[in-house]
C-alpha cells in the first residue's frame, strides 16, 4: 500500500475543498479495490446540512462511477491557511465506510503530511459496527 501517494492525493483534494462557513478544510483520496483513486473535499452550503464532508464526496463520487468495494483512505484536515492537524472522520462518514468496506481490512491514513500518518482499521475506528451484514446474510455488492 503506497499510503504516501494516497496522502499527497487527499492534501491535493483539500486545495478544492469549498468550507466558506465553517473555514474548515478537508481532503480525502479513497483507494478502490481496482486500483482507481477517487479524490473528495468537504463542500458546505449556506443551509448549512446540505453541506458534505470530504470523505462521503470521495465515496459517491466512486460509487457513481461503479466502484463497490474499497481498500483504504487518507484523510487531511485543518482550519483555513494553517497547519494540517489530525483529522478524524465523523460519524456519518464511518457509517458510509461500513456500507462498503470490509471493517477489518480497509485502512483509514490520517495525518499531517506525506511523511507523518497514522493508520487504523475501520473496525478500530468503528467497533462493533451495523452494516450490510446484519440485513442480509451474504455480501450484497
Ligand atoms: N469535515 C470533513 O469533511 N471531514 C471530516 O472528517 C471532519 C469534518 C468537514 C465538514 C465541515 O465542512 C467542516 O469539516 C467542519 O466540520
Amino acid at each position: 500500500m503506497d499510503y504516501r501517494a494516497l496522502m499527497e492525493a487527499a492534501i491535493q483534494a483539500r486545495e478544492n475543498s469549498y468550507s466558506p462557513y465553517s473555514d474548515y478544510r478537508v481532503g480525502a483520496a479513497l483507494l478502490s479495490d481496482t486500483g482507481k483513486v477517487f479524490r473528495g473535499c468537504n463542500v458546505e452550503n449556506a443551509a448549512f446540512s446540505p453541506g458534505i464532508c470530504a470523505e462521503r464526496t470521495a465515496f459517491v463520487k466512486a460509487v457513481s462511477e461503479g466502484e463497490h468495494r474499497f481498500q483504504a483512505i487518507a484523510i487531511v484536515g485543518g482550519a483555513g491557511a494553517g497547519d494540517l492537524e489530525l483529522t478524524a472522520p465523523c460519524g456519518l462518514c464511518r457509517q458510509v465506510m461500513m456500507e462498503f468496506c470490509d471493517p477489518k481490512a480497509f485502512e483509514i491514513v490520517l495525518g499531517t503530511s506525506t511523511e507523518d500518518y497514522q493508520v487504523f482499521t475501520l473496525e478500530e475506528l468503528l467497533p462493533l459496527g451495523f452494516g450490510p451484514k446484519n440485513l442480509r446474510k451474504q455480501d450484497v455488492l
